[in-house]
C-alpha cells in the first residue's frame, strides 16, 4: 500500500515543479492568535513583530465559516487606551467586498477594498493576507482566498508606525461567534515564503514577484484555475500523508512492542495544534530552484536572483510570465480583412488569402504590435475594366464583384448575345445598309444589308451590277469577295472561272484558255492544247477528253474520278465493276436486291417489284411497274409510299428515320419530347436532346442553337436551316427530262453546271426539255439570273418549280417574239411573248401534245394552264439579265413570280392561286433557244406564307360576298 501512494506523491511534486517557485530562505515565525481571541492580546507578543522595520512580509491567515449575506468583523486590532483602530479586516456579505482598514503613519485610517468576494456565503473559507513594505510605504495587500489570490492592491501609504508609539496598548477582537459563524484559525506569520504560510492552509501558493507586467512577475494570478485544482489535490495527498503518519506510528508502536527488532528510535511526529507547520515528506517541500535547471519558458532569458530565479519576457507572440508563455491569439486583433480566415498560429498568425474579386497580399507575422500594424489589405478589383461584361454595355462594379447592365444606349442586344450597334431598317439613322441595298431585320435585332437587284457588294457598299451575277462592275472599297469587280461585267457568270487566269471570265473570253484559238474553233475550250489533237474524233480535245480513245460528247463522269464513263470500268466508283455491279451508276457495295430484278434496289425504281427494264415513262423516278399516281393529297408521293400520304409534304423529310415523315410525326426527332404538346414544345425539334438543355434560356436548346437541323452548315447560310437533307443551292446532280423524245425537229438540250451548282449554262438550240434538280421542296424561294448570251434565236426559255414527274411540274416561260410553232400538229400552237406562268398537267406525257402545248400561249385541254402571262406582252432581250423571284408555298397553292429588269421590276404575277402540284422539284426550262445561262440561283425552304396571301384571300371572299 504504501508503494503505490509514494510514487503518486512523487509524480505530483514532479508536476508541481514547473511552477512551485522560489522557495523561502528561512521557516516563517507563525503566532497563532486564536487561543487570544476575544481576549486582550499581550502586546508583548505583537508589538516587536509589527513594529520590526527589517520585516518585507506579514501574514494573516484565517479560516471561518459566515451566514449567508451576513458581514462581520473577521478580527481587528485595536488601541486598549482609546479603542481606535489599528487593524481591521471586515467582510460585507450583501455587498460582496471585503474591506480592511489601517492606521496610516499620519494618523488617519487608510481604507482597501476587495471587491467582487463571496465569502459570506454559509461555506468554509481560507483567507490569508499578505502585507508588503507597509513600513515603507508603497506596500501592497495581496488577498487570498481559498488558495487563490484573489486580489492584490498597490502603493499602500505607510503604516504601523502608530503601534510604535503605544506599545503596550493593543488589543486583538474577532467577530462574536454566533450559532452558524465560526472562526476556525487566526494566525500571524512573519518570515518565510509564501508558498510554505499558505500551506499552513493546505494550500500550495507561490513566492510571487512584484506585480509590475503581465509578461513577468505574478504568476499566480495567471494560474489561478490551475491552482485551485492543484490545490485540492494537494489538499487529497495531505489527506493521504496524515494517514500514512498514524500508520508509521502504528509501526512504530508495533516494532516498538516486537523485542526481536531491537532497539529502533522515531522521531514522534510534529503534533498538528502547534505553531510550527506541518511537516511536509521532503519530496514535497519544493527545493529552492535556480535558472540552471531550465525553469523559463524555451527561448526566455532567465536570471537568477536572491529568492531563485527570474525569466524575461515571454517571446514575440507569447504571454505570460516567462516561466509558462501561451501563444497570443492575434487574430483577436482582427488583422485580416473582413471575411478573410485568420489562422492562428504558434507563435503568429496567418491571413488567408483575399476574397474573391479583391487583390492584395495574404499577410503573415508574430505578435499583437504587428497584427495590430499590418492589417491586411485588399483592395477590390474593377472587373469592369477587364472586359467583365460584354462590349458596349453597362458595367457595374461593386465592392468584389461586378453587375452587367443592359446594352448601353445606341446599342441593342444582352450579356448573352452582345450589345451590337443599335441598327434598325426602320430608322433611317440607325439603318447601316448602302442606299442600294435591301435593309433586313431579323429575329434578334440584327440587321443583314443586301444589295438590291442590280447592285452588288457587301451591302454597306453597293455598286451596279448591270448582269445581275452578284459581282460588281467596277472595283468597290470593301473586302468581301463580291466586292471585287465583275470579270464579265455583261455576261453572267457568277463563279467567275477563268480559265487562263487573264482576268476576264470564261464566260466572256473569246479564247477562254489562252491558247490562241477562239472557243468556237478550239476543241478544248478551258484547257491549252496549241496541237487540237483529238484521237477518238469526239468533240473533245485529248488534253480535256476524259476518255481520249472513246466517242465520248457526254463527257460524263459519274464518280468524278477524271475518267468518264464511256471507258470506265467501275463507273460508280463502288468497287464493283460495271459489268458485275448491279448499280453501275449508283455506289452500291452491299449489291442488295430485294425484288431479284438484277437492279440493286439503291438504283431500282421500284424496289420492291421486278421491272428489270426499269422503264419510267412520266419521269417521276417510280418505276412504272409500281408506279400508281394515286397521290391522295398532291404532293408528288404515291399514297403507297408516302411517308405522309394525307398530309403534303413533297420534301418527305423524316428526319429520325421512321418511317414517318416530320410533316406528320409528332416527334420528329424521336427523342420522347413531342414537337408541339407538353411536355414539349421540343426546343431542339430535329436533333434528339431528352434532357432539353437551354443554357441561354432563349427557349432552343443548347445543341441546335445555331445549327437548328445539326447538318453542320449554320443557320446563317443554310438554304433549309430546318431540313438536314438542304444546305446550299446545289444543281450540280439532276434529272435531264426531254420533253419530245419523239420529235426529231431538234437536238436535245446540252447542260452545263457551273459556280458548284449555282449556274447552268444551256448551249444548244435544242427541243423542249428540262434540267431538274433531285431535291423536292413544300414552301420554297426560288431566285435566279435569266440571260440569253445570243442574238442567234427568238424562243423560249425559264424555269419550273413543283416537278412531280414529266407532266406535273410548273414552268415560267418567257419568248422573245410572237411565233406560231413550225409543227402544225397535233394543233396548231402560237406563242406569244411576254412571261407566262402554266401549270403543265399532261394526259399524255412528254410528246407533240405537250411540246405544242407549251409552246402554246393559252389553255390546252389535258395539257397545261395558263396561269398568268405578263399583260406588257414584250418578248426578252438579247444579252440583257433579268432576275426572277419566285415564292411557292404548296400548302395553300400560292404562287407569285416577279421579273427585274436591272433593278427595275417589270412583271409581277400578283398572288396566283394553284394547286394542281403541292410542291416538288426545281430545275430550268428550254425549248428551241441557245446560250442561256441561268445565273446565280438561290433557293430556300420557306412556308412563310406572305401577308399578301391574307389580303388576297379577304378581297376575293368580299368579291364573292357581294
Ligand atoms: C418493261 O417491262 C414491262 C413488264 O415488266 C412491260 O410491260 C413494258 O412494256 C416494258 N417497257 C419497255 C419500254 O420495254
Ligand atoms: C420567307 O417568306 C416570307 C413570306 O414571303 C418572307 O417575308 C421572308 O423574307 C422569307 N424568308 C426568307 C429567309 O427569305
Amino acid at each position: 500500500m504504501l508503494a503505490p501512494r509514494g510514487a503518486a506523491l512523487l509524480l505530483l511534486h514532479l508536476a508541481l515543479q514547473p511552477w512551485l517557485g522560489a522557495g523561502a530562505q528561512t521557516t516563517p515565525q507563525v503566532f497563532d492568535l486564536l487561543p487570544s481571541a476575544s481576549q486582550r492580546l499581550n502586546p508583548g507578543a505583537l508589538q516587536p513583530v509589527l513594529t520590526d522595520t527589517t520585516l518585507n512580509e506579514l501574514y494573516v491567515i484565517s479560516t471561518f465559516k459566515l451566514q449567508t449575506k451576513s458581514s462581520a468583523t473577521i478580527f481587528g486590532l485595536y488601541s486598549s487606551a482609546d479603542n481606535s483602530k489599528y487593524f481591521e479586516f471586515t467582510v460585507m456579505g450583501r455587498l460582496n467586498k471585503a474591506i480592511l482598514r489601517y492606521l496610516k503613519n499620519d494618523g488617519k485610517i487608510h481604507l482597501v477594498v476587495f471587491n467582487n468576494l463571496q465569502l459570506a456565503d454559509g461555506r468554509r473559507h481560507r483567507v490569508l493576507l499578505r502585507l508588503n513594505n507597509l513600513h515603507r510605504g508603497a506596500g501592497s495587500v495581496e488577498l487570498y482566498v481559498d488558495c487563490s489570490q484573489v486580489d492584490s492592491i498597490h502603493n499602500l501609504p505607510r503604516a504601523f508606525s502608530g503601534l510604535a508609539q503605544s506599545p503596550e496598548a493593543v488589543e486583538l477582537r474577532t467577530f462574536q461567534r454566533k450559532a452558524q459563524d465560526s472562526l476556525e484559525e487566526l494566525k500571524l506569520a512573519v518570515r518565510g515564503s509564501l508558498f510554505q504560510v499558505a500551506s499552513l492552509q493546505d494550500c500550495f501558493l507561490q513566492q510571487s514577484e512584484p506585480l509590475a507586467t503581465t509578461s513577468t512577475g505574478d504568476f499566480n494570478r495567471q494560474f489561478l484555475g490551475q491552482m485551485s485544482q492543484l490545490n485540492q489535490l494537494l489538499g487529497e495527498v495531505k489527506d493521504l500523508l496524515r494517514q500514512q503518519v498514524k500508520e508509521t506510528s502504528f509501526l512504530r508502536n508495533t516494532i516498538a512492542e516486537c523485542q526481536a527488532c531491537g532497539p529502533l528510535s522515531f522521531q514522534s511526529p510534529t503534533p498538528s495544534n502547534t505553531v510550527v507547520p506541518p511537516v511536509l515528506p521532503a519530496s514535497l517541500i519544493p527545493p529552492v530552484r535556480r535558472c540552471d535547471s531550465n525553469p523559463c519558458f524555451r527561448g526566455v532569458r532567465c536570471t537568477n536572483t536572491r529568492d531563485g530565479f527570474h525569466c524575461g519576457p515571454c517571446p514575440e507572440g507569447y504571454t505570460g510570465n516567462g516561466i509558462t508563455c501561451s501563444d497570443v491569439d492575434e487574430c483577436k486583433y482582427h488583422p485580416c480583412y473582413p471575411g478573410v480566415r485568420c489562422v492562428n498560429l504558434a507563435p503568429g498568425f496567418r491571413c488567408d488569402t483575399c476574397p474573391v474579386g479583391f487583390t492584395g497580399s495574404t499577410v503573415q507575422g508574430v505578435g499583437i504590435n504587428f497584427a495590430k500594424t499590418n492589417k491586411q489589405v485588399c483592395t477590390d478589383i474593377d472587373e469592369c475594366r477587364s472586359g467583365a461584361c460584354v462590349l458596349n454595355s453597362i458595367c457595374v462594379n461593386t465592392l468584389g464583384s461586378y453587375r452587367c447592365g443592359p446594352c448601353k444606349p445606341g446599342y441593342i442586344g444582352d450579356q448573352t448575345r452582345g450589345c451590337k450597334m443599335e441598327r434598325n431598317c426602320r430608322n433611317p439613322e440607325l439603318n447601316p445598309c448602302s442606299v442600294n441595298a435591301q435593309c433586313i431585320e431579323e429575329r434578334q435585332g440584327d440587321v443583314t444589308c443586301v444589295c438590291g437587284v442590280g447592285w452588288a457588294g457587301d451591302g454597306y457598299i453597293c455598286g451596279k451590277d448591270v448582269d445581275i451575277d452578284s459581282y460588281p462592275d467596277e472595283e468597290l472599297l470593301c473586302s468581301a469577295s463580291n466586292c471585287k469587280k465583275d470579270n464579265c461585267k455583261y455576261v453572267p457568270n457568277s463563279g467567275q472561272e477563268d480559265a487562263d487566269g487573264d482576268g476576264l471570265g470564261d464566260a466572256c473570253d473569246e479564247d477562254a484558255d489562252g491558247d490562241g484559238i477562239l472557243n468556237e474553233q478550239d476543241n478544248c475550250v478551258l484547257t491549252h492544247n496549241v496541237d487540237q489533237r483529238n484521237s477518238d474524233k469526239d468533240m473533245f480535245g485529248d488534253a480535256c477528253d476524259n476518255c481520249r480513245n472513246v466517242l465520248n460528247n457526254d463527257q460524263k463522269d459519274t464518280d468524278g474520278d477524271g475518267k468518264g464513263d464511256a471507258c470506265d470500268d467501275d463507273m460508280d466508283g463502288d468497287g464493283i465493276k460495271n459489268i458485275l455491279d448491279n448499280c453501275q451508276k449508283v455506289p452500291n457495295r452491299d449489291q442488295q436486291d430485294k425484288d431479284g430484278d438484277g437492279v440493286g434496289d439503291a438504283c431500282d425504281s421500284c424496289p420492291d417489284v421486278s421491272n428489270p427494264n426499269q422503264s419510267d415513262v412520266d419521269n417521276d423516278l417510280v418505276g412504272d411497274s409500281c408506279d400508281t399516281n394515286q397521290d391522295s393529297d398532291g404532293d408528288g408521293h404515291q399514297d403507297s409510299t408516302d411517308n405522309c400520304p394525307t398530309v403534303i409534304n413533297s420534301a418527305q423529310l423524316d428526319t429520325d428515320k421512321d418511317g414517318i415523315g416530320d410533316e406528320c410525326d409528332d416527334d420528329d426527332d424521336n427523342d420522347g419530347i413531342p414537337d408541339l404538346v407538353p411536355p414539349g414544345p421540343d426546343n431542339c425539334r430535329l436533333v434528339p436532346n431528352p434532357a432539353q438543355e437551354d443554357s441561354n434560356s432563349d427557349g432552343v436548346g443548347d445543341i441546335c442553337e445555331t445549327d437548328f437541323d445539326h447538318d453542320q452548315v449554320i443557320d446563317r447560310i443554310d438554304v433549309c436551316p430546318e431540313n438536314a437533307e438542304v444546305t446550299l443551292t446545289d444543281f450540280r446532280a439532276y434529272q435531264t427530262v426531254v420533253l419530245d423524245p419523239e420529235g426529231d425537229a431538234q437536238i436535245d438540250p446540252n447542260w452545263v453546271v457551273l459556280n458548284k451548282g449555282m449556274e447552268i449554262v444551256q448551249t444548244m438550240n435544242s427541243d423542249p426539255g428540262l434540267a431538274v434538280g433531285y431535291t423536292a421542296f413544300n414552301g420554297v424561294d426560288f431566285e435566279g439570273t435569266f440571260h440569253v448570251n445570243t442574238q442567234t434565236d427568238d424562243d423560249y426559255a425559264g424555269f419550273i418549280f413543283g416537278y412531280q414527274d414529266s407532266s406535273s411540274f410548273y414552268v415560267v416561260m418567257w419568248k422573245q417574239t410572237e411565233q406560231t410553232y413550225w409543227q402544225a400538229t397535233p394543233f396548231r400552237a402560237v406563242a406569244e411573248p411576254g412571261i407566262q406562268l402554266k401549270a403543265v398537267k399532261s394526259k399524255t406525257g412528254p410528246g407533240e401534245h405537250l411540246r405544242n402545248s407549251l409552246w402554246h400561249t393559252g389553255d390546252t385541254s389535258d395539257q397545261v394552264r395558263l396561269l398568268w402571262k405578263d399583260s406588257r406582252n414584250v418578248g426578252w432581250k438579247d444579252k440583257v439579265s433579268y432576275r426572277w423571284f419566285l415564292q411557292h408555298r404548296p400548302q395553300v397553292g400560292y404562287i407569285r413570280v416577279q421579273f427585274y429588269e436591272g433593278s427595275e421590276l417589270v412583271a409581277d404575277s400578283g398572288v396566283t392561286i394553284d394547286t394542281t402540284m403541292r410542291g416538288g422539284r426545281l430545275g430550268v426550262f428550254c425549248f428551241s433557244q441557245e446560250n442561256i445561262i441561268w445565273s446565280n440561283l438561290k433557293y430556300r425552304c420557306n412556308d412563310t406564307i406572305p401577308e399578301d396571301f391574307q389580303e388576297f384571300q379577304t378581297q376575293n371572299f368580299d368579291r364573292l360576298d357581294n
